[in-house]
């Protein structure tokens, strides 16, 4: 086993799962030692690609992965994804949503397209709210995942959930407004629904990464050329996050390690916005 790998078992599943934070995760999941992963994305084919991808980095004897077409944006298509899910491996242990539109369209707020921004709703903050709702539903029908550890066994309870947010959803920044409200209202969703499942013993947190190098981010880069500067002078550490970086920490949310962390929201931005200046 690589030294990386914290979990024995469990099945994944991931949104978002055919490109950057999504995929990586996914892969991440295979060599913590899943035994089952979905690769659910709108892009089929990359899904399928990625799932293929990920059995050279899996731990598990048992591991399978399948791909899953699925838009987050549409109820119908959700639960599709969780039946097939279950139906597949049997139970949900992990449901990380990555699935998600960048800030398409930057334009201050006067002049905000609400097309934009209605699309930017439906898919990251209602398509978000989907998955939760039918992937706890079917959490919380099965039995617990139990840890032995040198101080006995204990419950990590019937699933963790993390919703990808983002910097955005603690800080305003110019041209944002759609991007913005919708991970905002992600921090809702979050601390709603975890406080909702308390009582069927499921973890729901966020992460909230500044930056992260993905194709959402290269495209980004495209659309607003001087980014790249502004992202070397807003980071301590002069540069985006890498996928890995935020994948590790989704495993690690999701391990026997974090079984006391719900949520939350957590800021992964290398301490860009902290009040305090770092040269
Ligand atoms: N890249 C960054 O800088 C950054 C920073 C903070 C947060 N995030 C968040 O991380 C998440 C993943 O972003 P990424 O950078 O990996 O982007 P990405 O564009 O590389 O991947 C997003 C994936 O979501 C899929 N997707 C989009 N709409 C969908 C839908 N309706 N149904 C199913 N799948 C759909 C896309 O096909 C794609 O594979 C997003 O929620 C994003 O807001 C990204």
């Amino acid at each position: 086993m690589s030294s990386k790998t914290i979990l024995n078992d469990g099945v994944a599943l991931v949104t978002g799962a055919a490109s950057g934070i999504g995929r990586e995760t996914a892969f991440a999941f295979a060599e913590a030692g899943v035994r089952g992963l979905v690769f659910a994305d709108i892009n089929d084919q990359g899904a399928r690609e990625a799932a293929e991808e990920s059995k050279q980095y899996a731990k598990n004897g048992q591991y399978r992965a399948v791909a899953v077409k699925v838009d987050v944006s549409d109820e119908a298509s959700v639960q599709s994804m969780v039946d097939a899910t279950v139906k597949e491996f049997g139970r949900i242990d992990y449901s990380i949503n990555s699935a998600g539109i960048g800030n398409v369209n930057p334009a201050l707020t006067p002049d905000a397209d609400l097309e934009v921004f209605s699309r930017t709703l439906e898919t990251n903050i209602k398509g978000t709210m989907f998955c939760v709702r039918a992937v706890t539903r079917a959490m919380k029908e099965q039995e617990p995942l139990m840890h032995t550890s040198r101080h006995g066994t204990r419950s990590l309870g019937r699933g963790s959930i993390i919703n990808v947010g983002s910097v955005n959803s603690y800080v305003a920044a110019p041209g944002m407004v759609s991007y913005t409200t919708s991970k905002h209202a992600l921090i809702g969703l979050t601390k709603s629904a975890a406080i909702d499942c308390l009582k069927y013993h499921i973890r729901i947190n966020a992460v909230c990464p500044s930056w992260v190098d993905t194709p959402m981010m290269q495209a980004s880069l495209k659309r607003v050329p001087q980014l790249a500067q502004i992202i070397k002078a807003v980071s301590p550490l002069k540069r985006a996050a890498t996928v890995e970086e935020v994948a590790d920490y989704i495993v690690f949310l999701c391990s026997p390690s974090a079984s006391y962390i719900n949520g939350t929201g957590l800021i992964m931005d290398a301490g860009a916005t902290l009040t305090a200046h770092v040269a």
